[in-house]
């Protein structure tokens, strides 16, 4: 490590989901093991990374508005680097879209490929080149990649890489590659290392983990890894994320019921609640399979709370079909749910299909599905008025410093008067008020 290398430092711009998080946790990692320290001032840095999402076209617009903006910085200071990389640089003639748009930009990798970041870096560095390198195929699991976690009480997994699913408005697949599940073992002792550093909350992730454990050798699958995961000594709370319902078993549930520290929680994204339109999306279950999957969640698991994913506008939706969304999620009564409007995603199936539907009609569905699903979470929230709820504190909450935040075991956000050396611990909170999106109240031990 060479001193000049150690006042350096580098700024990360994180679009999309969870795992674009945990792998800016990783590219975070292999930068402080280099000996850069990271900052939140963008323009005082040494390196910019953006690392993209395209599962959406709102998430790429947002790139591409920020790297305008940064091309002054470059100007003013030639020794900046410029890199980006994620799910958005993956898609086919992109990154050389980007590179013709910004020509300044120094490094462009994919998502099968960051590992390699700390080289890259090098060699911009030492010889002065653009480096643009992706690889269109997905490389064997690479363990071992130093992660610099955003929080030290709650930490995120990956267990399972990639998705075979295609879901026809989906650009994941061709951007992530197929399912690979890391080896069971290397999950359990990276859990155990977390633990042993103070952990308390453990987040599995996968893009669907119910296939997690196909391809590997061993006897596993994701009832039976959530079971090993159960018995690590000193973890407080497991969670995972994301099921898809035509993989969910009766195991799962019955894992989920059984051990302790599996939080009463679960996100099935639903997509529609229309059979037609799941047919359209390749979906693989019906209302029907859906509404039993709920059905069984609920009497098998007290007080779970249940989120989703909606697409509202699919190509060929017609007010009827999303009368059956409308109908699903008032049956369901979801606690959270992630809507989103209909994207055309290049080369997925939905974006040929040649119903698509007017971005006016597309927004008038979204606010009233948005009024309905709040409608029943401020219901489901007022239920919590005089409960007292186990709260894992995270830290000073957002909007008021005066106060706590943390969440309960079934996932809500809990804002509340507390002891400030509380944070990191379990501790019980008396719920006084409950508000649209969070629950306040007082700490009673
Ligand atoms: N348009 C809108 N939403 C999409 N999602 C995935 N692809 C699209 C798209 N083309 C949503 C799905 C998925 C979530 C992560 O993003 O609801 O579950
Ligand atoms: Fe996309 Fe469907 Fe795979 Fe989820 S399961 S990542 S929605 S293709």
């Amino acid at each position: 490590m060479s001193n000049d290398k150690l006042n350096k430092t580098y700024f990360i711009a994180t679009y999309g989901c969870q795992m674009n998080e945990e792998d800016s946790e990783k590219l975070s990692g292999m930068l402080k093991r280099f000996g850069y320290t990271r900052t939140e001032e963008r323009d005082t840095a040494d390196i910019i990374i953006f690392n993209t999402c395209c599962v959406r076209e709102n998430a790429e617009n947002k790139v591409f508005g920020n790297l305008g903006a940064i091309k002054k910085l470059k100007e003013k200071n030639p020794n900046l680097i410029i890199a980006i990389c994620g799910c958005m640089m993956q898609q086919i003639g992109m990154a050389d879209k980007v590179l013709k748009t910004f020509p300044f930009v120094d490094i462009i990798f994919g998502t099968h490929n960051a590992y390699k970041f700390p080289e890259y870096l090098t060699r911009v560095q030492t010889e002065g080149v653009q480096i643009k390198e992706i690889l269109d195929k997905e490389t064997e699991i690479v363990e071992g990649i130093p992660i610099d976690r955003e929080s030290s009480v709650k930490a995120f997994v990956t267990i399972m890489y990639g998705c075979n699913n295609f879901c026809t408005y989906c650009i994941v697949p061709y951007v992530r590659g197929r399912e690979r599940s890391r080896k069971s073992e290397d999950i359990i002792n990276e859990i155990k290392d977390l633990v042993s550093k103070g952990y308390k909350e453990i987040t599995i992730l996968g893009q669907n983990v119910n296939s997690y454990g196909k391809g590997l050798e061993e006897d596993i699958n994701f009832a039976k890894l959530l079971r090993k995961i159960n018995e690590v000594e000193g973890l407080e709370r497991l969670r995972f994320m994301t099921s898809h319902p035509k993989d969910l078993t009766e195991e799962v549930i019955y894992a989920i019921r059984d051990c302790d520290k599996i939080c009463e929680q679960i996100h099935l994204p639903v997509q529609s609640g229309s059979d037609r339109l799941l047919k359209v999306m390749n979906r693989h279950y019906d209302r029907e399979r859906y509404l039993y999957l709920i059905d069984l969640i609920k009497k098998e698991i007290p007080d779970v709370t249940i989120t989703t994913d909606i697409i509202v506008g699919f190509p060929g939706e017609t007010e009827e079909d999303f009368q059956d969304t409308l109908d699903l999620v008032d049956k369901v009564k979801y606690d959270s749910a992630f809507m989103f409007i209909y994207s055309r995603r290049n080369n997925t199936p939905a974006d040929k299909m040649e119903n698509q539907i007017p971005d006016d009609i597309k927004h008038e569905r979204f606010n009233r599905l948005v009024d309905l699903v709040n409608k029943n979470i401020a219901i489901s929230n007022k239920n919590y008025e005089g409960t007292v709820q186990e709260v894992l504190v995270e830290g000073v909450s957002k909007n008021d410093e005066s106060k706590l935040s943390g969440r309960t075991r079934n996932g809500k956000l809990v804002n509340f008067e507390g002891s400030m050396d509380s944070i990191g611990k379990l501790v019980n909170v008396e719920i006084n008020r409950a508000q649209p999106f969070s629950l306040v109240g007082k700490q009673i031990d």
